[in-house]
Order: C-alpha cells, then sequence, then structure tokens
C-alpha cells in the first residue's frame, strides 16, 4: 500500500504571482500537501481560475500588485484574516524587460519597472510577511531569484541585477530573523517553458524546452514548473527545519559548468 505525506498539513501559504507558470504550480502542489492557500497576483481572472481548480474551500484570490505597498498589506492580512495565519510567503512575482545591450540604448523606465516588480516586491513581500511571522515566531519565507542571481550574461541588465539582489536580501533577512525561528531562502531556476520566457524568447514551448534542453548541462530531462515547485515544497517544509540564508539552484549544474574551459567531451 502506497502511504501519501502531506508535507504541509495545515499551513497558509500566500504565494505572490500565483496565477500563472512556477508560481501557479506550486499553489497546486502546496494544496495538495494540505496547506490552505492565497493566491495574490495582477492577473484576476487567471486567478480566480487556479482557484476554481484547487477549490475555493481551500483557496482564495486576492489581486495585489506587488509593486504596491497598500496591495501586499492587504494581502497579507486576507490570508490571516481567512485562515488564521501565515506560516508561508512565497514571493514568486517577477518580470523580465527587453533592455538588452548596449546598455546606453536601455531605457531606465524599464530598468525601473524590472526593478520595482522584482526586488521591491519582494522587499514587500517580505516586510509584510515578517510583520505578521515575528510575532508568532515561526514561518518560512521563499522567493524566485534565477540562476541569473548567480551569473552574468544570461538575462537583461535590470533582470540579472534584480535576481542578484534577491540573493541579497534573503540573507540580510535570514539573518535579521534567525532570532525568530523563521527561515529565508530563496529558490533559482534555469530556463522552462512558461509565459515570461516564450514572450522573451519569442518561443513556442516546444522550441523554448529543445533550447533548454540544448543549452543545459543535464541531459535526457527537461526542467518543468513543478520541479521548482516542489523545491519550494522542501524549502517550505519542515524537511528543511535547519536551512536557512540559502539560494537553491535548480538548474541541473548549469551554473557550475563553463563551457569555455570544457574537457569533458
Ligand atoms: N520561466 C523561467 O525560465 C524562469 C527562470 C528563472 C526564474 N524565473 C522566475 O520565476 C518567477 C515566476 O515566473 P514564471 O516563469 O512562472 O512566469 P509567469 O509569467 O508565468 O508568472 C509570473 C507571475 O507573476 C505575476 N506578476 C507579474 N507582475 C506582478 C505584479 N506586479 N504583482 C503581482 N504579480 C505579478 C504574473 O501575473 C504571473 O502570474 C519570476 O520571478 C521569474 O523571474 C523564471
Amino acid at each position: 500500500m502506497i502511504t501519501y505525506t502531506y508535507r504541509l498539513e495545515g499551513k497558509v501559504v500566500l504565494i505572490a504571482g500565483g496565477a500563472n507558470g512556477i508560481g501557479e504550480c506550486t499553489a497546486k502542489l502546496f494544496s495538495k500537501h494540505g496547506a490552505k492557500v492565497v493566491i495574490a497576483d495582477v492577473q484576476d481572472q487567471l486567478g480566480h481560475s487556479v482557484i476554481k481548480e484547487i477549490g475555493p474551500e481551500n483557496s482564495t484570490y486576492i489581486h495585489c500588485d506587488v509593486t504596491n505597498e497598500d496591495d501586499v498589506r492587504n494581502a497579507v492580512d486576507k490570508a490571516v484574516s481567512t485562515y488564521g495565519k501565515l506560516d508561508i510567503m512565497y514571493n514568486n512575482a517577477g518580470i523580465v524587460d527587453y533592455g538588452k545591450p548596449p546598455i546606453i540604448d536601455n531605457d531606465k523606465k524599464d530598468f525601473d519597472r524590472v526593478m520595482a516588480v522584482n526586488v521591491t516586491g519582494i522587499f514587500l513581500g517580505m516586510k509584510h510577511a515578517a510583520r505578521v511571522m515575528i510575532p508568532a515566531r515561526s514561518g518560512t519565507i521563499i522567493s524566485t531569484a534565477s540562476v541569473a542571481s548567480g551569473l552574468g550574461g544570461l538575462s537583461t541588465h535590470a533582470y540579472t541585477c534584480s535576481k542578484h539582489a534577491i540573493v541579497g536580501l534573503t540573507k540580510n533577512l535570514a539573518i535579521e530573523l534567525g532570532q525568530y525561528d523563521i527561515r529565508v531562502n530563496c529558490v533559482s531556476p534555469y530556463a522552462l517553458a512558461t509565459k515570461i520566457t516564450e514572450t522573451f524568447y519569442k518561443l513556442d514551448r516546444d522550441e523554448l524546452e529543445k533550447m533548454t534542453h540544448d543549452k543545459g548541462n543535464l541531459k535526457g530531462t527537461i526542467l518543468r514548473a513543478d520541479d521548482v515547485a516542489n523545491a519550494a515544497l522542501f524549502l517550505a517544509s519542515d524537511d528543511a527545519k535547519y536551512v536557512s540564508g540559502q539560494n537553491l539552484f535548480i538548474d541541473g549544474g548549469f551554473t557550475i559548468f563553463n563551457s569555455a574551459m570544457q574537457v569533458f567531451k
């Protein structure tokens, strides 16, 4: 007989950027593991359809632009007023711009927009999660960074800069909140097919997956949203009860490899 372990039984999670892609997949996985899920996003129609799939008795949607502090405060308060607490904050909302080199052609407005969502948005998510987690002296905060958090040249200046910044925020907050037994980590996926990458690379899902497979280190397998969701599940669960301040790369070894000096052929 197969026994299934529910790893988030009784937990309450808020997922910013949970209406689509990695966030949507994580919302469904966390719910399967027994969590009550609040999805906060700007894509209301998509958000409501995810709630319908998960089941409105176990999940709820709130409109939230992560760049707006009132929205983020309301989303955190909604989790607490609906389900009584907040155990897991997953700051996953993110965007990319088209500010490709040369830098002299990059538009400050585009740079600011990416920083507002990818950095300020995560700062606000961390701040308001901490506001309710500190009195409870428990909780865990996860954010989505990227392989661009550890390497240059993979994406635009704004995106790369924003993802490096998430690691800095994660480390700083892990130190501050350690005294309350609150863990703070981030996940850094390699490229996978979601709306953000399909739009950026102007490729369909199959073309994108072929490209990421060909350029990736791990052959014969393709990174999918559920691989990222599973890593977030590990960090959110008690299995990671002594893991804090870490940037978990979900990249099949992509970031430890430099093709310029390849000796294994
Ligand atoms: N897809 C990849 O290859 C990849 C790789 C590494 C990291 N990431 C990161 O993963 C995260 C999720 O991206 P995804 O790939 O699932 O793309 P996605 O576009 O499918 O999902 C992003 C979600 O964030 C939401 N969002 C955007 N701006 C928002 C805002 N201001 N307020 C609230 N929500 C907002 C979107 O509506 C969407 O639901 C992002 O942070 C992205 O940078 C993606």
